[in-house]
Formats: structure tokens, C-alpha cells, sequence
């Protein structure tokens, strides 16, 4: 699909994306702009390769595809300039090989916190309420009548939530959680506490805090750990929020399974190999108590054999930014990370500051 066909500039999508804000953006920058309708859900490089052809400004691509030393060589060779990921998460792009070849890489943060942050809530919640065992029944028309123990949960109130990685998402889940469900909080950060630091110190015992022992309320306890080791032993929900790199890798391993509450939550927005998948299905099988809410994987598109039969894990597609605001917004950001570079202006990429 080719827009503005004349425009000076020629910038390719490797992907449809959401919205029009996004497509006008480029055209009325004089921009030709090039969309990819491949059927085919992960483009090969080779694919790329030829998308980029002989001449490219920028390109917008997407966190299933591996941007290495070939494609960025590609994009220089063509006079490209600018390389943006559809994604916060920019684990698909070797940076140094960008770097090396002159391209530009942008992200899209800010937009997707809230979104991404309401997903993990949402897995929690589920979760703890057994809200998709519960529908299977109904729709396997096993209900016949109110009883006692039918899929009793947690109750959230009064117990803790864990948070590890406490950047933009991580922090605004924890908001969620403590002052949506008044639980408690306990969070470790690989690098820093940053803005969660600035809530738990700053605006929670001032304004939370104080609501809560003014309406006669047990206030919450909020903590940062020093180790991931607190985290794990004291939470009942634990939510991963870190980026992925070498250290955070299988940061949740067979050890670190055992370290958790036999009746733990654990939920996953971040990346797929944060997780050790298959000392995971391992761990479900052996503890039908402990639960996991899943968004990604360690090989997307697929799970690690075992993991579908497990009643105590609800799996979810890689949906956490997929809200239409959100995806918009990311498209936009997208596309001024790679005409700003064309004009001149800055490029947002998290992994510059
Ligand atoms: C990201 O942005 O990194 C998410 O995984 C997809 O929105």
C-alpha cells in the first residue's frame, strides 16, 4: 500500500498499523510512505531486505523482527537513516549494530504504560478470582447449582503485592493495586527505584496513607527490598516488570520458583525468557496452587509443551499494549521518531538515557 507516492522521503511500515493520525503525519511531511500488507504474521529478513530496496529514508518495524547487523547494513546501503520499533521493549534490536551503521532507533514509551499496566491487573485479578477456570465451567455446562467452595479465591485486600522492575509499568501497576485494592507493597529494582521510589516516599503515605487512617482503614505498608529474594518470599502476587537484557534472562528460574509461596500469583507483561518457561510447567504441575498470568512467552508465537494443559495458568497473547488509544499512540510515536531523524529532531529511545 504506497501513500503520497511522490513524496521526497521514502519511509517503510513493516506492518499495518492502527489509526490515520500516524499515515498523515508522514504524507503531509512529504513523505512517501510504504505500507507492508504481507499476509504472513513474522516477515523472514529477506523479507525486509526487499521492503527496503535501493532507496529507504526510515523504517517502522515491530518487536517479531530480529533487526541485527544485516538489516541495519541494508538500511545504510539504501540511505536510511532511522529504524523505529512499534514497541517500548526493544529487545529485537542490536543497538551497537544501529549505531555502527548510522541508524537511529527509536521506541514508544509513555503511551502503553497505563494500558499494559491494566493488563497485568487484569491477570492478577483473574487470577485470584479464577475467572477462567469459572467461565470454562459455565460454558461447559457443569453449573448446577450455587455451593460453598465452588472456586473460591484470594482476596486482595490485605495482602501483598510484589513488583520487580519499577520503571513507568511497574510503577503504575503497583498504584493500581495498592490503591485500587488496598494491598501491600514490596518492589526491588535490578538498577533503581525510580518513579516508584517518588510514589512510595512522596505522594502515597501523604495522600493514600492518610485517607485511609482517616476513614478508619488499615493503612497499607509499603517497602523497597534490597534483595529479589524479599520479594519472592513475601508477596502473594508478584508481577514482573523488568526490561529484557542479559541479566534479566531467566531472572525467574527453578530456584527462584521454589522461593515463592506455594499459593503465589505470578504474572508476566514484560518478555517471555525473563521466565525459565519450562521450570515454570514444571513448577504449575507440582504446585496446583500456585497460579501464573501469562501475556508472552519465551518462544513466541508458541508455549513450552505442557504449558496449555495447566488449569493454574491463564495465557494471553501478547495483548498488554493493545488498547486502541495505546496502539495509535505507539503508531504516532513510531513515525515522528523516524521523521524527526529525517528533519533533524530528536529520536525517542529509552536505551540513550
Ligand atoms: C512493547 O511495547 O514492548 C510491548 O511488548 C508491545 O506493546
Amino acid at each position: 500500500e504506497v501513500w503520497n507516492p511522490n513524496g521526497k522521503y521514502r519511509v517503510v511500515s513493516t506492518k499495518p498499523m492502527p489509526g490515520t493520525r500516524w499515515i498523515n503525519l508522514l504524507i503531509q511531511n512529504d513523505c512517501r510512505l510504504e505500507i507492508c500488507t504481507e499476509k504472513k504474521t513474522i516477515l523472514s529478513i529477506q523479507d525486509i531486505i526487499a521492503l527496503i530496496g535501493d532507496k529507504c529514508d526510515g523504517v517502522i518495524g515491530q518487536l517479531t523482527e530480529d533487526w541485527g547487523e544485516e538489516l541495519f547494513s541494508a538500511l545504510s546501503r539504501a540511505g536510511g537513516k532511522a529504524f523505529s520499533n512499534m514497541a517500548v521493549g526493544y529487545n529485537n534490536v542490536d543497538v551497537d549494530a544501529a549505531n555502527k551503521y548510522g541508524v537511529a532507533v527509536g521506541n514508544t514509551p509513555g503511551v502503553l504504560t497505563e494500558t499494559t499496566a491494566e493488563l497485568a491487573a487484569s491477570l492478577s485479578l483473574a487470577a485470584a478470582r479464577r475467572i477462567v477456570e469459572a467461565d470454562e465451567f459455565m460454558r461447559a455446562g457443569l453449573y448446577d447449582g450455587w455451593l460453598p467452595h465452588l472456586f473460591v479465591g484470594n482476596l486482595l485486600k490485605g495482602q501483598t503485592v510484589g513488583v520487580i522492575g519499577a520503571g513507568r509499568i511497574g510503577s503504575a501497576y503497583a498504584r493500581m493495586m495498592v490503591e485500587g485494592f488496598k494491598m501491600n507493597l514490596i518492589y526491588y529494582d535490578l538498577y533503581q527505584a525510580t518513579r516508584l521510589e517518588k510514589f512510595v516516599t512522596g505522594m502515597l503515605p501523604l495522600t493514600y496513607g492518610a485517607f485511609l487512617k482517616a476513614s478508619g482503614e488499615t493503612p497499607v505498608t509499603w517497602k523497597r527490598a534490597s534483595t529479589m529474594d524479599e520479594v519472592l518470599q513475601e508477596a502473594d502476587i508478584i508481577s514482573l516488570h523488568p526490561i529484557l537484557d542479559k541479566t534479566t534472562y531467566h531472572l525467574v528460574n527453578k530456584e527462584r520458583l521454589s522461593k515463592m509461596k506455594k499459593e503465589a500469583i505470578l504474572i508476566n507483561c514484560s518478555r517471555g525468557p525473563v521466565i525459565d518457561e519450562t521450570a515454570l510447567v514444571e513448577h504449575l504441575k507440582h504446585n496446583p496452587m500456585f497460579r501464573v498470568g501469562l501475556d508472552v512467552f519465551e518462544d513466541e508465537p508458541f508455549m513450552k509443551p505442557g504449558l496449555a494443559e495447566q488449569k493454574n495458568a491463564i495465557v494471553v497473547p501478547h495483548i498488554a499494549s493493545a488498547s486502541k488509544w495505546t496502539r495509535e499512540g505507539m503508531a504516532t510515536l513510531a513515525a515522528l521518531n523516524v521523521l524527526g531523524k529525517i528533519k533533524g529532531y530528536p529520536v525517542w529511545f529509552d536505551g540513550n538515557r
